[in-house]
């Protein structure tokens, strides 16, 4: 089992820190294992003994909307996942494979584990902006975070319009992530993205690079067709 995190009112795997429990999970055994007593032995009870990471509860005062949105924030949902999912470095597989795939499909190549897109990126960032200095884009790609910049929600690509279209709000953003309508305050995020000697293509996802401002467009394509989503 992963490693434990606890509220004290809740509790959470490291791997699943989506899944609340009211209680530590497992049977009375596991639990008396980990508290480090004998079963039987009520000792201090489960907060006191097991070796759980103890985080700061949500506040209680703050307005039940408000505290979802903190929930949202936690230290739980941001804590990296050491074991090579979201919030670690990913091998995405061989830069050649997805560049085939991108060419073959005509759209970005999805990491749902990962929560990303690989898009092709060919723009020409103005000023002193240097995407592969960055590690943003590197030989002919760049990573995309899935989550909206305006309030979060997975943002999926409209095959028809070739833009990302967020169901939610109506923001769109080209086929780079970059903003072009509707309330998102940027374009997309980005993780950093690079090539092993071996081809393979790893993504740290444990560090969100946050979108380019609004404004920018380094590829200029327009709609290729209607769009999934109408405009917000
Ligand atoms: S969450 Fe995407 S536009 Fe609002």
């Amino acid at each position: 089992m992963g490693e434990l995190w606890t509220t004290k009112s809740v509790w959470f795997r490291a791997d699943r820190p989506h899944l609340w429990l009211r209680r530590p999970p497992g049977n009375g055994s596991e639990r008396a294992e980990r508290a480090g007593r004998p079963r039987g032995d009520p000792g201090q009870g489960a907060e006191a003994g097991d070796p759980a990471r103890v985080l700061p509860p949500v506040p209680p005062f703050l307005p039940r909307r408000l505290r979802r949105g903190v929930r949202r924030c936690h230290p739980a949902f941001l804590w990296p996942n050491l074991k090579g999912g979201f919030g670690s470095a990913i091998d995405a597989g061989k830069l050649t494979d997805i560049k085939a795939q991108i060419q073959s499909t005509n759209q970005p190549v999805y990491f749902g584990a990962g929560r990303f897109y690989i898009v092709p990126f060919t723009g020409k960032p103005s000023g002193n902006v240097n995407y592969e200095a960055e590690g943003v884009a590197t030989q002919g790609i760049m990573s995309l975070y899935q989550r909206c910049p305006h309030l979060g929600c997975r943002v999926p690509f409209c095959q028809q319009s070739q833009w990302f279209e967020c169901p939610c709000h109506g923001s769109k953003y080209n086929f780079a992530g970059e903003y072009q309508l509707g309330p998102a305050p940027r374009g997309m995020d980005r993780f950093k993205v690079t090539v092993t000697a071996s081809g393979e293509v790893m993504v740290d996802t444990s560090q969100i690079i946050l979108g380019p401002p609004r404004g920018t467009n380094t590829i200029h394509e327009p709609p290729q067709g209607p769009f999934c989503v109408a405009p917000g």
